[in-house]
């Protein structure tokens, strides 16, 4: 009698177990559903708001914009003295911003300083080969004794060399990387410390569209281009993720720009832009704390294009409609622009 209670008993204990066990697990089933359907309304009123705020913002006009002011922000230009960096720095110098020129080509560095100086503004020029880890690390010191803290950063320094690649010698692939990407991450280690500890800070990366669509002649510059892009979203995450919300990131996409850079291309599917219209899209991308911006603006939805059609049919498209082959063929070569060899 006793063994039939005692099997009664462990049977008893194994139902109430197995009925246990299944409440918990409908229990926690059920709690599991509920947490991913409040997941889900949550990030369907997130997804929302920030395409509403896209929407109104795309629409709002300028002087309606909440825009951040550059005036006594210190603001550091990397290749100052060229095409684009020029306008940048004087356009930025005239919004009363203390603009520090670090560019290779000190003739250029003079001819800056001297435009500024007609205009009635003081600006900082050092001759700086962002390609040196050591000269950025050293120059950076000098310029937190001489200026103050950076706080806005553009990487804007670049090169393109406009050969094939069976053309282009060794050492200016790897030059091409070194200024146009490996220079970046020299600079931003150098002042993203200080932004970091002062909790305000913003780095600009000027890439371009070559940076989001590979072209004829640009093996090398295309490719560093794409990394700068690989280079800010990468930052822009590390930083979030830890929680470093304040510091602003904007990365710049423009088409090709009468600069001098491009020379001898013959872009047929819409004219260059010149630099002064780039540079003022810049400055109102980092005021009003753009992350993602292409010049023109809609190449940001025709860009991804690519990824949505047949490869064959995207190689039609650039061949025979942007022709974005024919558009490069007449570049220079490298060999024949003072400016780059000196680079
Ligand atoms: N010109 C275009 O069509 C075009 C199109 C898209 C993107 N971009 C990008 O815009 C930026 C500005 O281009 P730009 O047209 O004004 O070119 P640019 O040649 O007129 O100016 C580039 C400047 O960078 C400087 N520089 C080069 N190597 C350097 C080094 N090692 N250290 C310091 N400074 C150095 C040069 O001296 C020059 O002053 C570049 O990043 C370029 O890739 C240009």
């Amino acid at each position: 009698m006793e063994k039939i209670i005692q099997k009664a008993n462990l049977n008893v204990q194994f139902v109430q177990r197995y009925v246990t066990s299944w409440v918990i697990s409908i229990g926690s089933l059920a709690k599991r559903i509920a947490i991913a359907i409040a997941e889900a309304v949550i990030l369907t009123c997130v997804a929302v708001y920030y395409f509403a705020e896209t929407i109104i913002l795309t629409f709002t006009p300028g002087f309606l914009r909440n825009e951040k002011s550059v005036r006594g922000k210190v603001v550091l230009v990397t290749g100052g003295a060229g095409g684009v960096g020029q306008e940048l720095v004087l356009r930025l110098a005239r919004q009363d911003a203390k603009v520090v020129v670090w560019d290779i080509n000190e003739k250029a560095l003079e001819g800056v300083r001297e435009r500024a100086k007609d205009e009635g503004h003081i600006i900082y020029t050092f001759a700086v080969d962002i390609t040196s880890r050591d000269t950025v690390y050293k120059f950076a010191e000098k310029v937190k004794d001489a200026v103050g803290p950076v706080d806005i950063l553009i990487n804007n320094a670049g090169i393109v060399c406009g050969q094939t690649l069976l053309e282009l010698p060794d050492y200016m692939i790897e030059k091409s990387f070194q200024v146009n990407v490996i220079s970046n991450y020299w600079t931003v280690k150098a002042f993203l410390p200080d932004m970091l500890s002062r909790r305000s800070g913003h780095i600009v990366t000027v890439s371009s569209l070559t940076g989001l669509m590979g072209t004829y002649k640009c093996v090398d510059y295309s490719a560093t281009k794409f990394a700068t892009v690989g280079f800010h979203e990468s930052l822009l995450l590390e930083l979030k993720t830890h929680g470093h919300h304040f510091i602003k990131m904007t990365i710049v996409c423009p088409y090709f720009i009468n600069t001098g850079m491009f020379d001898g291309c013959k872009p047929k599917a819409m004219p260059m832009y010149e630099p002064k219209d780039v540079a003022k899209r810049i400055i109102t991308a980092i005021k009003r704390r753009e992350v993602f911006v292409t010049i023109p603006n809609w190449a940001r939805f025709a860009t991804p294009l690519k990824y949505y059609i047949p490869a064959k049919l995207n190689w039609v498209l650039l061949y025979r409609v942007i022709k974005a082959p024919q558009s490069m063929m007449g570049m220079r070569s490298f060999k024949k622009t003072e400016k780059v060899e000196a680079a």
